[in-house]
Order: C-alpha cells, then sequence, then structure tokens
C-alpha cells in the first residue's frame, strides 16, 4: 500500500525553507547597515571639516594636503569642525590654524580655543625649530629678554639657556670629533681619553707642574699660531690643555673649595662636562692667563680663526655658553669652522645647533 504523504513535515520543512529566504537577506542587509553606521557618522563629520577648512580660504591643494596628514597623524577623531571656525573667528591666519590642527593635542587645542588670540604664538609657529611644547618656556624667556628676536629666543631654549645648570642633560656620543659639543647640559663619558694626544714641546708650552698632552691636529696648528705670533714678536704658551676626568674633578672641587657656588658655576666645569676633557681645548698664557688688553689676546683675538681655534667664552655671550667670559681660554675646531664662528660673531654652542646637530 502506498504510503500516505506527510503533509505535516513537509509543511514545516517548506515554512522554515521560506523563512530562509526572507530572514537571511534582510539579516545580511541589517548587518551591513550596521556596521556601516559609524562609517557614514565618520564620514559626515570629515565632510563638515572639510567644508569648514574651505570657510579659512584654503586652495584645494591645501586641503587635500591638510587632509592626508591629519589622516597620516591619525589625527581624524581629534578634530571638530567647529575647532577651525573658532580658530579663524578668532583670527589666526590659515598657517597657524593648520599647524594647530596638525600638531597640538586634542588638549592643547581646546586650551588654545579657550584664551583669547595670541599674537606671539602666531609669530612662533612660523620659526623652523619651534616646538609648541616649549612654548611656556619662550614666553618666560622673552619677558625677561623681551628685547631678542624670536629666532633667538627659540634657539636659546633648544640650547637650554633657561634651565638650571646640568639639568636635562645629555651626553655628546663622539667626543672625538673636533666639533664635539660639552657645556653646561652635555657630558662625555668619564672613562674618554683621546687616542691621539701627543705631548707638548716646552717652546709652546709650560709644562712646569706636568708635561700638556693636547690633540696631534690641534697642536700642529697651534704650533702654527704660536710661530707665527712670535714672528710678530707676540709671545705666549699652553698652560693647561687635555686633562682627565679625575684632574678636572680635582680642579673643580678646590675651586669649589675657594669659591662661591655662584663664581664655582661660572669658572669651573663640572667633570665629565669641561672641553679640555676633549684634548682640544688650551688656556694660554703669558706669565698670567692672557686677558682682554693685552697684546697676546688681542693678536688672539684677530688670527686664531685661521689656525682653526676659537674664543670659547667671550664676553657679552655669557648668557649662552653659561660661563663668565674667558679671554684666556681657545678651542680647536679646525680652520673651516673657526673661519665662520669668526665671521658670524657666533658662539661655538649656537654654530653647534645650526651646523652639526644631527637630528635637524
Ligand atoms: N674653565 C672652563 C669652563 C672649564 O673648566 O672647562
Ligand atoms: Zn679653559
Amino acid at each position: 500500500m502506498k504510503k500516505k504523504p506527510n503533509y505535516k513535515l513537509r509543511r514545516t520543512v517548506a515554512l522554515i525553507i521560506i523563512i530562509l529566504i526572507i530572514v537571511i537577506p534582510i539579516l545580511i542587509i541589517n548587518r551591513a547597515r550596521i556596521s556601516r553606521i559609524p562609517v557614514l557618522h565618520k564620514y559626515k563629520e570629515y565632510k563638515e571639516i572639510v567644508k569648514t577648512l574651505y570657510t579659512v580660504d584654503y586652495s584645494n591643494d591645501e586641503v587635500k594636503s591638510i587632509m592626508e596628514t591629519l589622516n597620516k597623524k591619525k589625527k581624524m577623531d581629534e578634530i571638530r569642525y567647529d575647532y577651525i571656525s573658532s580658530l579663524k573667528e578668532k583670527g589666526y591666519s590659515k598657517d597657524t590654524i593648520a599647524y594647530i590642527l596638525i600638531n597640538l593635542s586634542k588638549t592643547e587645542m581646546t586650551k588654545l580655543l579657550n584664551k583669547k588670540y595670541d599674537k606671539d604664538l602666531e609669530e612662533y609657529i612660523k620659526i623652523e625649530d619651534f616646538d609648541y611644547d616649549k612654548y611656556d618656556r619662550y614666553i618666560a624667556y622673552q619677558k625677561k629678554y623681551p628685547k631678542l628676536k624670536k629666532e633667538d629666543i627659540v634657539l636659546r631654549i633648544e640650547l637650554k639657556v633657561d634651565l638650571d645648570n646640568y639639568d636635562d642633560a645629555e651626553e655628546e656620543k663622539n667626543p672625538d670629533s673636533l666639533l664635539a659639543y660639552v657645556n653646561k647640559h652635555r657630558y662625555i663619558n668619564k672613562d674618554y681619553e683621546p687616542d691621539d694626544l701627543v705631548e707638548m714641546d716646552d717652546k709652546y708650552s709650560n709644562n712646569y707642574y706636568g708635561v700638556n698632552r693636547l690633540r696631534s691636529e690641534a697642536y700642529e696648528h697651534f704650533k702654527e699660531m704660536v710661530d707665527a705670533a712670535n714672528n710678530e714678536g707676540i709671545y705666549f704658551l699652553a698652560d693647561t690643555t687635555y686633562r682627565s676626568f679625575d684632574t678636572q674633578e680635582t680642579i673643580y672641587s678646590n675651586y669649589a673649595y675657594e669659591h662661591t657656588s655662584e663664581e664655582t658655576s661660572l669658572y669651573a666645569a663640572r667633570p665629565g662636562y669641561s672641553e679640555h676633557e676633549l684634548g682640544t681645548a688650551i688656556d694660554v698664557s703669558n706669565v698670567w692667563y692672557i686677558e682682554e688688553g693685552d697684546e697676546e689676546y688681542e693678536w688672539i683675538k684677530r688670527n686664531a680663526w685661521k689656525y682653526g681655534y676659537i674664543l670659547r667664552y667671550k664676553k657679552g655671550k655669557e648668557e649662552i655658553t653659561k660661563y663668565a667670559a674667558e679671554d684666556w681660554h681657545i678651542r680647536y675646531v679646525g680652520v673651516k669652522t673657526a673661519t665662520l664662528i669668526h665671521n658670524k660673531g657666533i658662539t661655538f654652542d649656537e654654530y653647534w645647533y645650526k651646523y652639526v646637530r644631527k637630528d635637524k
């Protein structure tokens, strides 16, 4: 006998198939919609940002480049279109607005929006090495030296002249370089000793307390300089040259014992922080350390650069070098650098920052 079809089962299966045919596409469509919601939302936000950028008078290319940079820096989510219009309303130029959008954090931006228009900021932002993190230091230094150009203020803050001595100190990792830079915020390893130190002849050096040593290239040029001076009837000798970390430590603590801490910091470098440890610095004397007004000093001032030497601690530059003027302290840097420093009338600190610093 033929089996009676099971209509109930067929109906159930058909119903399930119909449900699946209807429900699955609905689910798929909705899923796509649901996941698109934030994208659409962002798109709307970005559109507003782009629209507002045009109201600041940026060109197509400028808007494109700002958006690209913001995207690259993953800053899109930090920016709201009304920031842009508020900055414009406050009176900031379009260059400044672009800088602010690209470089300031959301918190910094909001802080700025709560303050009135800042003309100084507008000017500082144009300077190459401007760094917003140091902005408060620029303003504090500007208050102290209102006549200084803003470029010079930025440079001095980079040189850390506003910090306490020895604060935020960094190691000079290349002490062998003739352009190695040590100062109140840069030091060299305590075990460093140049491997080309040579003993100096009595004709060029006061060896009374022990034979002075200097790096060979610096010595060759010093000899030439002394010979040239002698030919013009000018006589001077190297009094102190290379010092080890330990020697500098002795000198420093003896000096500190006899002087106030202000005097000590103006005249003596902490061990590790002295140019004498580089083997390229010389304290020059003719019986006494030479000083402004001495004919030996005047000769050195006129001629040392030709032999690759600079006057490292000059009068009028104390605020930059952070040492009192030391007319007797010369430093070998090579003829090319010495000539540039002499012609521009700048300090080695400024030279180093503008021409040597590697992380530019
Ligand atoms: N007198 C200089 C600054 C030194 O101690 O290196
Ligand atoms: Zn010296």
